[in-house]
């Protein structure tokens, strides 16, 4: 949620097209996937191509001659008559969801009000245990005028503690990390002929903020099936690795 113009609004709602995930351990899943939407009908033709290997037929599968002009017309420098349903306006991708993931995401999306509840009292009762040791920790906090239904919870480290320290109490404890994934994108071997050359990518300023979240951040999730138990007993253990 976000207020703009002195309105709420969803987070998807705002811009010309929004995405969410659902990998499994995101607000809902569906196994893997994700969604895009608008409200621009013009976007949408374009994302539904995409979707479909970039086709320019907007026929659902198992449909035909929606137009009732698909043998004639000429497009590209097809011949005159080129089965529509075959003629291809974006480079795009196979991204079709099956039934079975739709069955699952219409299952979760009627449970997303109680995962958001719970999400947020996660990330209230870790944020209030974790206050006293504020000055060890980067604790995150919402920007103005939005009202997140969390993630996870991403925690820096202040200068004295060491997070592989921290990280590594939490694992022997079975409390999963993460860290802020990826980091500094170009650090990754993907990037070591790039960055040997010198080409390939610029970088804006000295990625001060990337590289120390690199090497001092990490998060812990708050998903729903947390109890408050399990979240006190995180609280604890980090409070005891920061001390
Ligand atoms: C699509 C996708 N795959 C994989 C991951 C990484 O998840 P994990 O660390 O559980 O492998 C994420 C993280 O959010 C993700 O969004």
């Amino acid at each position: 949620m976000y207020e703009l113009d002195g309105q709420q609004r969803l987070t998807g709602t705002i811009g010309d097209i929004g995405t969410s995930s659902f990998y499994p351990a995101h607000h809902i899943t569906m196994g893997e996937g994700g969604a895009v939407y608008t409200n621009n009908p013009l976007l949408a033709r374009i994302i539904l191509s995409m979707r479909d290997w970039g086709r320019d037929c907007m026929c659902a599968p198992g449909q035909d001659n929606l137009c009732d002009h698909r043998f004639d017309k000429q497009y590209g420098e097809l011949p005159v008559g080129y089965d529509h349903k075959y003629v291809y306006s974006h480079m795009g991708y196979n991204l079709k969801v099956t039934d079975m993931q739709a069955a699952i995401g219409f299952a979760q999306l009627q449970k997303l009000p109680s995962f958001v509840a719970r999400r947020r009292h996660n990330f209230e009762r870790l944020s209030a245990a974790l206050q006293p040791v504020r000055d060890k920790l980067l604790l995150p906090e919402a920007c103005p005028n939005s009202m997140p239904s969390w993630f996870s919870f991403l925690l820096t480290c202040q200068e004295g503690v060491k997070r592989d320290h921290v990280v590594s109490a939490l694992e022997s404890k079975g409390i999963q990390t993460r860290m802020l994934f990826a980091g500094n994108l170009l650090c990754h071997p993907c990037f070591d002929r790039l960055r040997v050359s010198g080409a390939g990518y610029r970088i804006i300023r000295d990625l001060a903020n990337t590289n120390r979240i690199m090497r001092e951040t990490f998060l812990v999730g708050v998903y729903p099936g947390l109890t408050d138990g399990m979240i006190d007993f995180m609280a604890e253990v980090i409070t005891e690795a920061v001390r």
